[in-house]
């Protein structure tokens, strides 16, 4: 991709018209080689995935939707806030298109105007002594038909209604460019030298919020900052706790389903 310019021996893209999910495709690629750089992205999902095992539902040609091998030069213990560090990059690259005021939920939501934007799933495989597969994806509401908005519990928006009017693929080149850096710094240094951007992002700070995990509120309190692994800290009446992950929302709301 001529996009990508410098980078372009860094990635390895490919587009597939439907897939079950760009992340599933990258695991059975991970079993037979290599993914670090390899770049799966599909005009549709048959089964893509989300955070909590919820489905991601796409519109075909409406989304952007592409998962991003990389081999971690880091043991999976440090691996935490990666997924932060990346919603920060999207976050840079959006607003560099020119839509303002992107924010991000904990963990990793993509909200414009308090509807999600779009979602970030890291999982990993393989774990080496000192190196780890990680399997990014990534997907982006586009232009969104309202039989699809209405098809996902949670309020949603597209990038078509927050202005945006480009191209898929540019978009696609743009995050690509910004995640390689991401990566490359957050090897080196962890999540830490992301911290306070994210943290100028979130769109519940200071806000009352509760935390749940399988459905099940696990605390409650204020949302008062996170630390240098990602973790989100909570003031609540016995005192901080800090969670690693979890679910928001703001009191008394409760998750979608
Ligand atoms: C979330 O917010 O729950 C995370 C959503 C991640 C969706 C993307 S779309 C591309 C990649 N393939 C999947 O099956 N899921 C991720």
């Amino acid at each position: 991709m001529g996009l990508l310019g410098a980078l372009s021996s860094r990635f390895r893209i490919e587009v597939y018209p439907a897939i079950d999910s760009t992340s599933n495709e990258l695991k059975r690629r991970a079993s037979g080689g290599a993914i670090d750089g390899l770049v799966i992205a599909a005009e549709t999902q048959s089964a893509g995935r989300g955070r909590h095992g919820r489905t991601w539902v796409d519109q075909p040609g409406g989304s952007l939707l592409f998962s991003l091998g990389w081999n971690a030069p880091v043991p999976a213990i440090r691996l935490a806030g990666l997924s932060l560090a990346v919603g920060v990059a999207v976050c840079t690259v959006l607003e560099r298109q020119g839509i303002a005021r992107t924010q991000l939920k904990w963990p990793n939501d993509l909200l414009f105007r308090h509807c999600k934007l779009g979602g970030i799933l890291v999982e990993t495989i393989n774990p080496q002594a000192n190196a780890i597969d990680v399997i990014i994806g990534i997907g982006i509401n586009v232009r969104l038909d309202e039989s699809v908005r209405d098809a996902v519990a949670a309020p949603v928006t597209d990038l078509s209604a927050a202005g945006w009017a480009g191209e898929r693929h540019a978009l696609l080149a743009a995050i690509l460019l910004e995640l390689a850096p991401t990566l490359d710094r957050f090897a080196l240094e962890g999540f830490h030298p992301f911290r306070a951007a994210w943290l100028a992002r979130h769109a519940l700070q200071q806000r009352n919020v509760t935390i749940w995990s399988s459905g099940h509120e696990i605390a409650a309190g204020k949302a008062i900052d996170i630390d240098g692994d990602g973790a989100l800290l909570l003031q609540t009446p016995t005192g901080v706790r800090r969670f690693l992950s979890g679910e928001l929302t703001l009191r008394p709301d409760r998750p979608d389903r």
